[in-house]
């Protein structure tokens, strides 16, 4: 008898593995109380077409209330109700079944109304989507183990509610971390959906409305017979969770994969080309949600070219996809990656403003720019981007990156829901009224039909999504945020923690506590003072290296020297940046006593020596916080390590792992960038730290046997220049002769 009990014991173990693929849908089994006696004993989804997100609701409340509660109850769709039934329908359906619902008045698109009070548990969504939303909802506070009765009315902030995958057709992915592409392969879209389908779920989850498959720097092949099949097959997997796929277009594509002799966007020819093509996508996918376009910028092609403008270019894919109810999220993410650092006033963060201003309100209805959060590219902290109060008549949306390109690569810890909510709450006063970034990508401040979110995700085909389990948390913001910028980051990230770890007070602390430090303790030890993420700007965007910020045309200057540093973007003497933002918040950038520390070397060049608000100089500011910052990483790894036994050995000791690599990298980071400035300033640590290693095991004070040693790039990320190879790291703990430690 024992092999078949110990059989089921390991199917059992296998099933409920904590590989994180289900992120926060695990619906684990909650503590009962009383008040589970009376739960409904039925689900009735007003809708059985297997595609409708009401039907995929329906078997996702039955699924995941037996995995919370291990309650089966039948799931039909017949409006017959049993003496106690959970309901979910779109209101139209819902009207016809059982009569009026008087709140449902206040429903808008996507929104949900969601009451427990009754004898039944009321789902209804003003259209399917909003019907999931609601179902989602509910088994959210149920897996939280929250049953009260409550009855309320949920609409969107904003009716985009997007993700961008950066997935290239060869199954790579520009800028992800966690393997390779679950939508195509060897150029063409995948032939297995599983993953796509469960990404789905989790988006839906989370409220995401739509998603661009490809890569913003697109490729042409895309648009091949088998591969619109093939997103033919992405969004039949997708919609019943009521995700829309589109896509990213390459503007060169009627002349590279077309055959015409030019992609000019007021030549006829190519106009008819794209309408062909588009009407060709929605064949595949009836309710593809649009398009997306990277135009004239690092080097990909766009209607400049041919002396249009962006929004000639913006207006002839509007026009290809209006006729189908499309949209063209056109990105603001346009400058020249090739200007000249010795002209004090050549300044990248002004391109966008530059390029969009004046063609404010020509684009059409079912345009919207999208813009990412601040004027350079997701940096560890910039000021939110001053186009979002320069363009009135034109409907835009955020760009945000879930996917760390600048902060870590998921190897570092940084919970981003507070730099998100910085910048969303960030009010502009533009005519000196209350003007939040929020309130203006909605579509509201300057009465906009469009408007939303963009967030970057990259999930890929590991089993974490994003290759960190702790990353997920940022997923499940953005989309929370994307919803609603109200909720705070930290209840946001609590419900996380209890969705995906449980219920456990030390661990919801634990993570709490490590996730609300992240991004000042990475902002610390890797650039302070808005003098952006000083990592190699160059190739990876990972790991320290200041010096690659100058001396090149991508204009992520730092303009430091012996002397000073910082960007001097003062209308008054510097680039004129400031003078971007509304009146009065230019004033404030502009003056330096007016601008917070945080952006003092954004928006001013000042000597190492000038003191800031805190009575410490500029210098000892940065010597200290990337201390302070590198100290915060190293305690990560003992909170972490205090879970051990609390959190499934899983899931412990990958982040462990990752924990104990961050806190490493972390002295890299400081110590590289305080060698850096000092070298540079020669002005010494008041505390007499930097350039001071006692405790160093220096490799050029050993004999290396039966190692390589090779010259470090960038010299100051290791000591005496020199490393050997990562994978001979683990004979760290042995101290072998000859080696350099850098993690001590
Ligand atoms: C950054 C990023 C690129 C990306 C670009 C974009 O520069 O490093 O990989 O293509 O942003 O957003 O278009």
């Amino acid at each position: 008898m024992a092999y078949p009990v110990l059989f089921f014991c390991l199917l059992l173990s296998l099933a409920t593995a904590e590989d994180g693929h289900r992120g926060w849908l695990r619906y684990a089994p909650v503590p009962q109380t009383g008040s589970y006696a009376s739960f409904p004993t039925s689900i009735i989804a007003l809708n059985s077409t297997r595609s409708s997100p009401v039907y995929t609701a329906g078997q996702e409340l039955q699924q995941g209330i037996n995995s919370i509660l291990g309650k089966q109850l039948s799931a039909n769709s017949t409006s017959e109700k049993t003496f106690s039934s959970i309901i979910v329908g779109t209101v139209d359906a819902y009207a016809k079944s059982y009569g009026e619902i008087d709140e449902a008045e206040d429903l808008e698109e996507d929104g949900f109304y969601l009451s427990t009070e009754g004898r039944n548990v009321v789902i209804v969504g003003q259209n399917e989507r909003g019907a999931l939303y609601g179902a989602f909802e509910y088994l959210s506070r149920l897996a939280q183990g929250n049953l009260d009765a409550f009855s309320f009315v949920d609409n969107p902030h904003a009716p985009i509610r997007w993700v961008n995958q950066w997935d290239n057709m060869d199954g790579s992915i520009e800028r992800g971390y966690a393997g390779p592409s679950i939508f195509f392969r060897n150029g063409l879209v995948v032939d297995n959906t599983t993953r796509v389908a469960e990404y789905a779920k989790l988006l839906a989850s989370i409220r995401i409305n739509g998603i661009i498959v490809n890569n913003v720097n697109a490729n042409a092949t895309l648009l091949s017979a088998q591969n619109l099949d093939g997103l033919g097959r992405l969004a039949d997997a997708m919609r019943p969770y009521g995700i829309q796929l589109g896509i990213s277009l390459n503007f060169a594509s009627p002349q590279t994969f077309g055959g015409l002799s030019t992609f000019d966007p007021l030549d006829p020819k190519v106009d008819a080309w794209w309408a062909n093509v588009t009407n060709q996508v929605y064949a595949h996918v009836p309710d593809m949600a649009g398009y997306l376009v990277k135009a004239n910028s690092e080097g990909q092609p766009g209607p400049l070219t041919y002396n249009r403008t962006l929004a000639d270019g913006a207006n002839m894919f509007a026009r290809a996809v209006e006729p189908h109810g499309g949209i063209v999220m056109f990105r603001a993410f346009v400058y020249d990656n090739h200007i000249n650092e010795t002209n004090w006033k050549n300044d990248r963060a002004n391109a966008a403003v530059e390029f969009f201003q004046d063609l404010d309100g020509k684009f059409d209805e079912n345009v919207v720019v999208q813009i990412k959060y601040g004027p350079i590219d997701f940096q560890v902290r910039e000021p939110a981007s001053p186009l979002f109060s320069t363009l009135r008549n034109t409907s835009t949306a955020i760009e945000l990156q879930i996917t760390q390109e600048y902060l870590g690569q998921q190897c570092h810890l940084l919970y981003l829901g507070p730099l998100w909510k910085e910048i969303l709450e960030f009010d502009m006063k533009a005519d000196d009224r209350p003007s939040k970034v929020k309130d203006i990508i909605s579509g509201e401040r300057f009465r906009r039909p469009l408007g939303g979110s963009a967030g970057v995700v990259n999930v890929g085909t590991n089993t974490t999504w994003l290759g960190s389990h702790l990353a997920m948390s940022n997923l499940y913001a953005y989309g929370k945020l994307a919803w609603d910028p109200a909720l705070e980051p930290e209840e946001v990230l609590q419900d996380w923690i209890r969705l995906t770890f449980g219920f456990d007070r030390q661990v919801m602390n634990t993570i709490t506590n490590m996730s609300m430090q992240s991004w000042p303790a990475y902002e610390n030890y890797s650039g302070n003072l808005g003098i952006q993420t000083l990592t190699d700007i160059l190739y990876a965007h990972y790991g320290p290296n200041p010096a690659t910020q100058d001396g090149n045309g991508w204009g992520q200057w730092t303009r430091a020297d012996k002397f000073s540093i910082g960007m001097d973007r003062t209308v008054s003497n510097g680039t004129g940046n400031a003078g971007q933002y509304p009146p009065a918040v230019a004033q404030q950038y502009e003056n330096i006593e007016t601008t917070p520390d945080n952006l003092l070397l954004w928006f001013h060049h000042v000597n190492y020596t000038h003191p800031l608000k805190s009575g410490k100089t500029v210098i000892q500011h940065f010597y200290d916080a990337h201390y302070e910052g590198a100290k915060t990483a190293q305690e990560f790894v003992k909170q972490w390590a205090s879970l051990k036994g609390k959190v499934d050995s899983e899931r412990f000791d990958h982040v462990l792992f990752l924990q104990t690599y961050q806190a490493g990298h972390a002295l890299v980071w400081r110590d590289s960038i305080n060698q850096f400035y000092y070298n540079l300033s020669e002005i010494p640590d008041a505390a007499k730290r930097v350039n001071n290693h006692p405790y160093r095991i220096e490799a050029e004070d050993m004999s290396l046997s039966g190692y390589k040693r090779y010259s470090v790039n960038p010299f100051h990320a290791a000591s005496g220049y020199n490393a050997i190879p990562h994978s001979l790291l683990q004979l760290v703990s042995t101290r072998p002769r000859g080696v350099w430690i850098p993690f001590i």
